[in-house]
C-alpha cells in the first residue's frame, strides 16, 4: 500500500482531532482509499499540555523546520492559525515541494490570492475545507459538486458564536451581554470575541465563498461589515412580532453587472430555512442556476467536525499524489459579467427601523415627512408602548429604498429634538 507522509503544525483543538481520526480510523481510511497516511512529525509551541490523543514522543517537535525541511513529507497540515508565521511556513513548504492543507480562514482571506498563485506556479495544491463551516463540505460542493452552475447568491450563517448569541436573545429573551456571557461560559466565545461578534470572521469566510462561487477575490476592506453588538433585545422581539428572525448573514449576491458582498444583521422571514438555524450551527444557502436552491447545514465549529474536513482534504490530496495528478488549487474562473463591487450605499431593499421618540402628537407626521422627502414610503408602523419617561419606540417597516437615501433621512431624523436615541435600521432579506 502506498504510504504518504504528512507533517502537522499546530497540535491544538483541530490538530489533535486530526491525529485522533488518523489514528482511530487508520484501517478504515486505508481500506477506503488504498493509501496509508503516515504522520511523520507534529510541531507545536507547547509540548507539555495534555491532548486527548496519545502520540509517540519522537513525533513531537517545537521546530517547524523539521517538517518544512523534511523531503519525505509530502503534505504540510497547517493548524496553528493566525497570519504569522503561518504564511511564511506555508510559503516555504510550497517552495520545498509540499502540498498544503489548512483551516486558516484568516490567513487565506488576507493572503489567499498570493498563496494560490504561488501554489499554481509550483504545481502544488492548497486545500482548505475546514476554513468555512468546519465539517460542512461547502468548499467541495462549490468547486466540484456544483461546478456546472452559475450562482445568483450565497447567504451564510457562518459564525457560530454570533448565531449562538442571537439565538439566545431570541429563544431565552436575554440581552446581548447576557447572551455573550453565556457563550463565554460554555466555551462558545473567546475571551475577546470581537472577531466573531464584529462580523470579521464571517467576512473572512465570505471572501473564500465569493472566490469559489464568483471567481472574484475580494479584499476585506471592500466588504461592508456590521456586527451584532448593536442588536438589542427590543429589536429581536419586534422582529419576531413582525414574523422574522434576526441572523448575522454573510451575503454575496449578483446584481446586474456587479456583486454585492456584505455582512450584517438581517431580518429573515421565520419560514425561511435559514431562520431556524440556531445555536452554534452554521448554514450556507446557495442559489444556483442548475441545481436550484440548496442549503448546507451543520455544526460550524468543533474539534472532530473541523478535523473531519481536514482529513477529507488529506484524502483528496493523497489521491492526487497517488495518481500523479495536479489539480490547481481551485478551478476558479472569474465571472467576466461581474464588472464591479457594489457599494452598500446603492443597496436597495426593505428595512426595519426603530426610532425612540418623545410621546406626543405630531411626532409620526414629522418622521414620515422626512422619510417622504427622501422618497421612502412606509409599509407599516407600530407604536404600542407608552412610557413614563415619555420616550417610546416607533417601529416601522419601509418599502424598498436605497440605502443612501435611508441614511440621509435617518441622519436628519436623528437631529430632530423629538428623537432621543440613535435610530436603528436593519435590512430585511426575503432570501
Ligand atoms: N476550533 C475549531 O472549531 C475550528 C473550526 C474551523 C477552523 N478552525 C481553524 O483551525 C485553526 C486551528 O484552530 P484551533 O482551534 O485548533 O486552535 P488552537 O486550539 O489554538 O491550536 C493551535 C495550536 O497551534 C499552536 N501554535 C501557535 N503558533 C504556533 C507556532 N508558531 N508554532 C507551533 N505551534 C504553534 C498553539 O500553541 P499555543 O496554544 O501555545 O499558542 C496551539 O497549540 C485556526 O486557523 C482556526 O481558525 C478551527
Amino acid at each position: 500500500m502506498r504510504k504518504i507522509n504528512i507533517g502537522i503544525i499546530g497540535f491544538g483543538t483541530v490538530g489533535s482531532g486530526v491525529v485522533k481520526i488518523l489514528r482511530e480510523k487508520k484501517a478504515f481510511l486505508a481500506a477506503k482509499t488504498g493509501i496509508e497516511i503516515n504522520i511523520k512529525k507534529i510541531c507545536d509551541k507547547d509540548l507539555s499540555s495534555r491532548r486527548n490523543v496519545r502520540v509517540d514522543k519522537d513525533l513531537l517537535t517545537r521546530d517547524a523546520k523539521e517538517i518544512i525541511d523534511d523531503t519525505q513529507i509530502d503534505i504540510l497540515v497547517e493548524l496553528m492559525g493566525g497570519i504569522h508565521p503561518a504564511k511564511e511556513l506555508i510559503t516555504e513548504a510550497m517552495r520545498k515541494g509540499k502540498n498544503i492543507v489548512t483551516a486558516n480562514k484568516a490567513l487565506l482571506a488576507q493572503s489567499g490570492q498570493e498563496l494560490f498563485t504561488l501554489a499554481a506556479e509550483r504545481g502544488k495544491s492548497i486545500y482548505f475545507e475546514a476554513s468555512v463551516g468546519a465539517g460542512i463540505p461547502i468548499i467541495k460542493a462549490l468547486r466540484e459538486g456544483l461546478v456546472a452552475n452559475s450562482f445568483k447568491s450565497i447567504s451564510g450563517i457562518v459564525n457560530g458564536t454570533s448565531n449562538f448569541v442571537l439565538s439566545q436573545m431570541s429563544g431565552n429573551n436575554c440581552s446581548f451581554s447576557e447572551a455573550l456571557s453565556k457563550a463565554k461560559r460554555l466555551g462558545f466565545a473567546e475571551s475577546d470575541p470581537s472577531l466573531d461578534i464584529d462580523g470579521i470572521d464571517s467576512a473572512h469566510k465570505l471572501i473564500l465563498l465569493t472566490y469559489l462561487a464568483f471567481g472574484k477575490f475580494v479584499n476585506l476592506k471592500d466588504i461592508y461589515i456590521e456586527g451584532i453588538s448593536q442588536v438589542s433585545l427590543a429589536d429581536v422581539n419586534y422582529a419576531k412580532e413582525l414574523g422574522y428572525e434576526i441572523k448575522l448573514l454573510a451575503i454575496a449576491e449578483r446584481e446586474e453587472d456587479g456583486l454585492e458582498v456584505r455582512v450584517h444583521p438581517t431580518f429573515i422571514p421565520k419560514n425561511h430555512l435559514l431562520a431556524s438555524v440556531s445555536g452554534m450551527f452554521n448554514a450556507i444557502y446557495v442559489e444556483s442556476d442548475l441545481a436550484g436552491d440548496l442549503l448546507f447545514y451543520g455544526p460550524g465549529a468543533g474539534q472532530l467536525a473541523a478535523a473531519s474536513a481536514v482529513v477529507s482534504d488529506l484524502i483528496d490530496l493523497t489521491q492526487d499524489i497517488k495518481a500523479g495528478l495536479f489539480r490547481p488549487t481551485m478551478n476558479v474562473v472569474p465571472d467576466k459579467s461581474i464588472k464591479r463591487l457594489c457599494s452598500i450605499e446603492d443597496y436597495q431593499n426593505r428595512y426595519y427601523i426603530r426610532f425612540m421618540a418623545v410621546d406626543k402628537p405630531g411626532v409620526l407626521a414629522r418622521v414620515s415627512g422626512i422619510l417622504a422627502k427622501y422618497g421612502i414610503s412606509i409599509a407599516s408602523v407600530t407604536q404600542k408602548e407608552r412610557s413614563k419617561s415619555h420616550v417610546v419606540p416607533i417601529v416601522m417597516v419601509i418599502h424598498e429604498a436605497k440605502e443612501k437615501n435611508l441614511r440621509l433621512a435617518l441622519n436628519m431624523i436623528d437631529r430632530q429634538d423629538i428623537i432621543k436615541e440613535k435610530s436603528v435600521a436593519i435590512r430585511i432579506e426575503e432570501v
